[in-house]
């Protein structure tokens, strides 16, 4: 088969499979999932027919997908990918740009730099701030932490890149009580530890409480939370971020989808304050819905980003006139994902980003409403997209969940929030319509009745 018509099939197969998810249930086909050992072939000694392997990838994995790409999946805060983002996604990919420097390839680098310039104006974030494009926000955390970590230890007169952190000055650390795990691990990465951190106790809705901040003392980085992966509520920025001006700490924000609240002059106000951070990371694969893998880091002191990231070799280009995009990540070789929150970020326009996040939060508000009066307890103000629902005691609640999963209609996941077992929804995909919403809120009602 030639290149163009290997392609069409594909294209041909990708339009089949995202026109099936209206309709066909959520949860991958089980006994789909039972095939895929037919896959799990030895290590083939002889060549396969371009086409057969694609014809195979389409019958035995397509239906054994998670629908995450379609309307009514609200597992994990997910997002799907705008269509306009899977073409750009589809045409990157036949460019395959190794996309480090901008003298190799002037085209993409040039996509990143202004797409950095138009998050900074429409996520309204100090506008000098680096970007770095990454894999999603557990890396743009590292990415950020990085130069958190790097900065205030060369404030103490300690060269983190040059002499590492062995007889380094121990660095103050404080999360809040409900930091997301990645965060965690990004700080585990950067050899600041898992556990010896100061843990901030949190509200009923899992905002950090800053009259429990403790003091802070240089070396320190503070990261707070704009949006709890269960409530979605905000942490106080305002008074955390004036502690720690007054104390020289560094402030890092983990806004992986509650950032985007900033595109909307309806939900800003909820973070109110996170302007003042140093840094702050977020994903463009949950709310922007674009394709996986797609995180964002932003760092206020480009020079502390810079010094974190890039690297010098004889080989390399050196610093031209025009942004070197392997200055800010800690990849150096790697794919091209500002093209996809350049296409998504120009087709939406100011206008259509910030009615996808305020359509999104009306239909998580319409699910608290709907799953309330049907007599379900929902455990958290809904402030955002997130809505966190139980059906009884844990075990019941659980059972009721397995069945929405079976049913199909649509997806959500478990949890244990603050003591209680729920149901997360998460609504952040672009294709969810309101008779999405309608149809899904039927199915849980219909589910939870059946165990009641
Ligand atoms: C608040 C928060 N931080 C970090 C992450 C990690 O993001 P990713 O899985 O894209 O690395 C998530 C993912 O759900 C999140 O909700």
């Amino acid at each position: 088969m030639s290149t163009k018509k290997l392609l069409e099939d594909a294209s041909v197969r990708a339009i089949a499979y995202l026109e099936s998810l209206k309709n066909r249930p959520v949860r991958p086909d089980p006994d789909a999932v039972g095939r895929l050992g037919a896959l799990d072939l030895p290590a083939p000694e002889n060549p396969t027919a371009a086409a057969d392997v694609l014809a195979q990838l389409d019958q035995f994995v397509s239906p054994a997908t998670m629908a995450m790409a379609g309307p009514r999946f609200f597992g994990f805060v997910i997002g799907g990918s705008l269509p306009v983002t899977v073409a750009a996604n589809w045409l990157a990919t036949a460019w395959d740009q190794n996309t480090g420097y901008a003298s190799a390839t002037p085209g993409v680098a040039r996509l990143e730099e202004i797409a950095r310039r138009w998050l900074l104006e429409l996520l309204d974030l100090p506008r000098e701030s680096a970007v770095g494009f990454v894999t999603g926000a557990t890396v743009a955390n590292f990415t950020a932490l990085a130069a958190a970590r790097n900065a205030v230890l060369k404030r103490c007169g300690w060269a983190v890149e040059a002499d590492g952190l062995f007889g380094a000055p121990p660095i103050q650390v404080v999360v809040g009580e409900e930091c997301h795990p990645t965060l965690l691990k990004s700080l585990g990465m950067l050899g600041l530890g898992r556990s010896r951190l100061t843990r901030v106790p949190v509200d009923s809705q899992g905002r950090m409480r800053a009259d429990k901040l403790p003091p802070l003392t240089a070396p320190s980085i503070l990261c707070v939370q704009a949006g709890n992966v269960n409530s979605g509520a905000f942490d106080p920025f305002e008074p955390l971020c004036a502690a720690a001006r007054d104390a020289g700490a560094w402030v890092h924000a983990d806004g992986a989808f509650g950032l985007w609240a900033r595109a909307s002059s309806g939900l800003s106000h909820l973070t109110r304050g996170l302007e003042r951070c140093d840094s702050w990371a977020t994903d463009a694969h949950k709310w922007l819905n674009v394709p996986y893998d797609s995180g964002i880091a932003f760092v206020r002191d480009e020079q502390a980003l810079q010094s974190a990231m890039a690297i010098t070799a004889e080989y390399l280009p050196g610093q031209g006139a025009r942004r070197n995009p392997a200055d800010f990540t800690p990849e150096l070789s790697r794919r091209a994902r500002g093209v996809e929150v350049y296409a998504a970020l120009m087709s939406l326009g100011r206008e259509g980003l910030a009615a996808l996040i305020e359509r999104n939060c009306a239909q998580a508000r319409r699910f608290a409403q709907g799953l309330e009066k049907a007599g379900f307890e929902v455990l958290n103000e809904v402030v955002l997209n997130q809505v966190v629902v139980r059906f009884g005691d844990p075990e019941r609640t659980r059972q009721v969940i397995e069945a929405i999963q079976r049913e199909g209609t649509c997806w959500a996941g478990v949890t244990v929030w603050q003591g209680h077992t729920g149901m997360r929804i998460s609504v952040s995909s672009w294709a969810t319509t309101d008779d999405d919403v309608e149809r899904s809120l039927e199915a849980m009602i219909r589910c939870a009745r059946e165990y009641s």
